[in-house]
């Protein structure tokens, strides 16, 4: 069986991040042929062009972690109505050097968690304008800005009851979107 590789880019090293619960609880949901592996991005230098000559082990593997996945799935708080700088600091180590995006053509999914009623949206907007440049084909819907309730996430760490097809839905979407870009690359 053909299995896909899902990165997964989680916008928070907060020990009790919600939106690393939500990663975690939306694996459970994929289908059987995709597997998943985080992206470690918290040993990441602050990016600095002077470093491409020679790059760290953690940008050298960055890249390499990148390489080996079929589509991206995008995991993200909000803060400050945008990305979290730790998010944005990883997208611009895999762009450079000028000419070698390591992004280009992934077929990203992105979703978000927040507290607060905006769940994340304004974050994906912006998300979205930095995905467009760097050629990651985009899942546009459906969109998914969860505010976050008692019950999303129940004592075994899935989806609770109340939001599990909707987000059932975005899996099955994602999916579909990670197969279909794989067709095209192989036509
Ligand atoms: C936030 N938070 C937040 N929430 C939101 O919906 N819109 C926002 O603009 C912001 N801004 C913001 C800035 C900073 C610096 C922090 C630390 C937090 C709240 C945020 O959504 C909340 O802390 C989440 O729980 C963070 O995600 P994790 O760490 O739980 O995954």
């Amino acid at each position: 069986m053909n299995t896909y590789r899902i990165a997964v880019f989680v916008g928070s090293i907060r020990r009790e991040s919600l939106n690393r619960r939500l990663a975690d609880a939306l694996i459970r949901l994929a289908p059987a042929d995709f597997t998943f592996y985080h992206l470690k991005i918290d040993d990441l230098p602050l990016y600095n062009q002077d470093d491409e000559e020679h790059p760290t082990e953690a940008m050298q593997r960055l890249r390499r972690e990148i390489a080996e996945a079929d589509g991206l799935m995008i995991v993200t708080p909000e803060y400050n109505r945008s990305i979290p700088g730790l998010l944005k600091n990883a997208i611009d180590h895999g762009s450079r050097p000028s000419g070698h995006n390591a992004w280009e053509g992934k077929p990203a999914g992105m979703i978000g968690v927040s507290p607060s009623a905006c769940g994340t949206a304004m974050a994906q907007q912006h998300l979205r304008n930095i995905l467009a440049v760097l050629d990651v084909p985009t899942m546009a819907q459906p969109e998914a800005f969860i505010g976050y309730y008692d019950g999303l996430f129940d004592e075994a760490g899935c989806i609770g009851l109340k939001s599990r097809d909707f987000l059932q839905n975005w899996m099955n979407r994602f999916a579909a979107w990670v197969r279909l870009h794989a067709r095209r690359v192989s036509e």
